[in-house]
């Protein structure tokens, strides 16, 4: 029963791998300001350390004692990257640069997450891992920062990381109430409601949507693949869905005429975005990822039932036994 400290566990990907590190028999220490995360996602029984992933003192605090780290906290949007270039930019690199100085001392191993953003638009689809880096964003840029930094982890310091490129992640538990957030939880949630969905550009624009029970496996697995190399992994499915046939796929799961506006593109967007997931599957072990038909009925079923966090969802399933 090891000790696991998870950044941004109060999040949407953060609460899903809490879940499963505890179904193992892990123990679980949890460092989220709370600012997109809800203490409704906190597991039962996991400590809280409540605050800034930037705030150095205050992550070394939480790393002590712990057999590794899944580092996951960041402003996930790329939309707030726009708007908030250095606010966004603080969180998501000075607080990985903090995780890991705070991983030295006992060289803890780290898992964290990068991101598809880092490749920007690409030639050659899919995108294997070796593929030019040209972020098209803040977010990207910082993200790939933080493997630049994982390389010095690695090399000066001596701290095993892993850096897993997720692709477009859904699921349950993605909060789909604010602008920036992800587009599955957008439209599920306004198309389940009967309300119109704005599709910014033509639609025509791919992404690589896996989902998260196949990105818990992958952070789960990688924890005994971090090393000093400073590894890093595409976590995606190799299917490319656009958005306006998202829009449709999900209007069908939700049993609704897809009711599709559209607005000017966003700044700062890939134009399409699809991974090769087998230098992952090789390296990491992994099975066949879940279908999207499949991943968005959880996500329309998770809707229905009034969108409950970890923490409440587990107190539904204690009454029922
Ligand atoms: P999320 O917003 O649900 O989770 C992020 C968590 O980090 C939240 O609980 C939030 O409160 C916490 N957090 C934010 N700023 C913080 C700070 N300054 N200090 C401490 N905690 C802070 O997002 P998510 O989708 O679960 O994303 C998790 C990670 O995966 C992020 O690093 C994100 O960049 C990355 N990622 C997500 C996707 C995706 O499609 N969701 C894709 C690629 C990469
Ligand atoms: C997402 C993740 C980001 C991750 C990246 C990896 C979120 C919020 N962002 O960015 O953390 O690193 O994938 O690939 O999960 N769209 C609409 N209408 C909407 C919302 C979005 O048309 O209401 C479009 C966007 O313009 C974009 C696509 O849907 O073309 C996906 O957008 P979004 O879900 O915000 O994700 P990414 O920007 O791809």
């Amino acid at each position: 029963m090891a000790l696991y400290l998870v950044t941004g566990g109060c999040g949407f990907i953060g609460s899903h791998l809490a879940a499963a590190l505890a179904a193992r028999g892990d123990r679980l220490r949890v460092l989220d300001d709370l600012s997109t995360g809800s203490l409704d996602n906190l597991l039962p029984g996991a400590e809280l350390v409540q605050g800034d992933v930037a705030d150095a003192a205050l992550v070394r605090d939480a790393m002590q004692g712990v057999a590794g780290c899944f580092h996951l906290a960041a402003i996930a949007s790329v939309e707030r990257g726009v708007q908030d270039w250095l606010g966004t930019h603080r969180v998501n690199l000075t607080g990985t640069i903090a995780v890991m100085d705070a991983a030295r001392e006992r060289r803890v191993p780290v898992v964290y997450a990068s991101s598809a953003a880092v490749y920007g638009d690409q030639a050659v689809l899919p995108i294997t891992e070796d593929a030019p880096k040209r972020p098209l964003s803040a977010y990207g840029a910082d993200k790939l920062g933080c493997e630049q930094q994982a390389l010095v982890a690695g090399h000066v310091h001596g701290i095993p990381t892993l850096g897993l490129r997720f692709f477009n992640v859904f699921g349950p538990r993605q909060d789909p109430r604010s602008p920036y957030s992800g587009v599955i939880s957008i439209f599920c949630d306004r198309l389940s409601r009967g309300e119109p969905v704005t599709v910014f550009g033509d639609g025509a624009q791919t992404r690589d949507f896996v989902y998260v029970a196949d990105v818990v496996a992958a952070l789960l697995a990688g924890m005994q693949a971090a090393s000093v190399e400073a590894p890093v992994l595409n976590v995606c499915t190799g299917r490319a869905t656009s958005v306006v046939e998202l829009g449709r796929t999900i209007a069908a799961a939700c049993g609704v005429a897809a009711d599709i506006r559209h607005a000017p593109p966003r700044a700062g967007e890939i134009r399409h975005s699809l991974g090769n997931p087998a230098q992952a599957r090789a390296l990491l072990g992994l099975g066949e990822p879940a279908r999207l038909r499949e991943g968005l009925d959880q996500v329309v079923a998770w809707l229905r039932d009034g969108r409950p966090g970890l923490a409440r969802q587990r107190a539904l399933e204690a009454q029922l036994s």
